[in-house]
């Protein structure tokens, strides 16, 4: 890979200790993470500008491969790379070639031939980000594969709390719940590993068939049925849409029962810290998995987290990129 020479690019230093990739969370460690939030609030800053955009990623491109739907992730990554001057190309499913048979390996190569110097990939299938770490030489971002990782929603959720959490001072003695499709949830994983690794607990709440108990052999997360019990005393909550396109038949005894016993409600957040915030990483399906009036209250930082999906890509794609050989 041989990126563009331009005085704009800061001058490519060693790679070694460098991040390569950001595949899982499980891979950066708490001081990666935290230095990636102040590279973020630079970029946040620049969101603020007139001119919304800066030349660091000059001579770049960026190549976002999307074989799963998605709004968010993709709109605020190409938001993220244009913003900082780096070229675009965009790849969908949806009226390629691999309509015709070709082969995940063959589409790769192909689009590998444009040159570009990161990837962004959503995939329905989990592993398939590292697999495409063998397939080239650019860098990967894993932006969620099956129901494994979402790394970068993990981090814009960390980031949200650590910004709109009154007086906020560290995540250690924070506790977060995630309530709902825990199962079928990359963003439920991504999230419970990168809260406990700053500090934080982690209660997941559920009905029993879609909390899975090996999460609990996570530290620092425990499992709860009871919604009212799991939201207690909790910083954040979290609330999670059911993932219907990846559900079996049979897991839910019916949509009323499941509404009724895990939406999450003005009432039940009373039960939560008085300052607790409410999230919701999206697509959100109001008055199932959380009452339409509580997402638009002051408690709700739902918008945030979306609007904080840009300068925190850009900090991951300026993190990735700068430096790289
Ligand atoms: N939260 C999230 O990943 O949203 P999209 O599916 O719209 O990208």
């Amino acid at each position: 890979m041989t990126p563009a020479i331009t005085p704009t690019v800061p001058e490519r230093a060693s790679t070694q200790g460098k991040k390569q990739h950001l595949l899982d969370l499980q891979e950066w460690s708490a001081e990666e993470v935290w230095a990636l939030f102040e590279t973020t609030d630079v970029m946040a800053q620049v969101m603020t500008r007139t001119i919304k955009k800066v030349p660091a990623l000059q001579g770049f491109t960026v190549g976002t491969l999307f074989f799963e739907n998605s709004t968010r992730t993709r709109l605020s990554f190409e938001r993220a790379a244009r913003a900082q001057s780096a070229d675009v190309i965009s790849f969908a499913t949806g009226g390629s070639s691999m309509s015709k048979g070709e082969s995940l390996k063959d589409t790769l190569r192909t689009i590998d031939a444009l040159k570009a110097d990161l990837y962004v990939v959503r995939h329905q299938a989990a592993g398939v980000p590292y697999q495409l770490t063998r397939w080239t030489d650019a860098a990967i971002v894993n932006a969620g594969d099956g129901r494994r990782a979402h790394p970068t929603q993990a981090l814009l959720d960390t980031y949200t709390f650590r910004e709109c959490s009154p007086g906020f001072d560290g995540f250690e003695g924070k506790k977060l719940t995630i309530v709902g499709d825990i199962a079928h949830s990359r963003v439920a994983r991504s999230n419970l590993r990168l809260w406990t690794k700053l500090g934080a607990q982690v209660t997941l709440c559920g009905p029993s068939t879609l909390l899975p108990h090996e999460l609990e052999q996570f530290p620092g997360v425990t499992r709860c049925f009871r919604l009212e019990e799991a939201v207690e005393g909790a910083h954040a909550v979290m609330a999670l849409r059911l993932q219907l396109e990846r559900m079996q038949k049979g897991l839910l005894p019916s949509l009323a029962e499941y509404q009724a016993r895990y939406r999450l409600t003005p009432e039940v957040m009373a039960l939560a810290d008085a300052q607790a915030l409410v999230m919701h990483p999206g697509p959100m399906n109001r008055d199932v998995e959380i009452d339409g009036e509580l997402a638009d209250s002051e408690r709700s930082v739902v918008e945030r987290q979306v609007a904080n999906g840009v300068p925190v890509r850009m900090a991951v794609l300026y993190t990735l990129l700068v430096g790289r050989q």
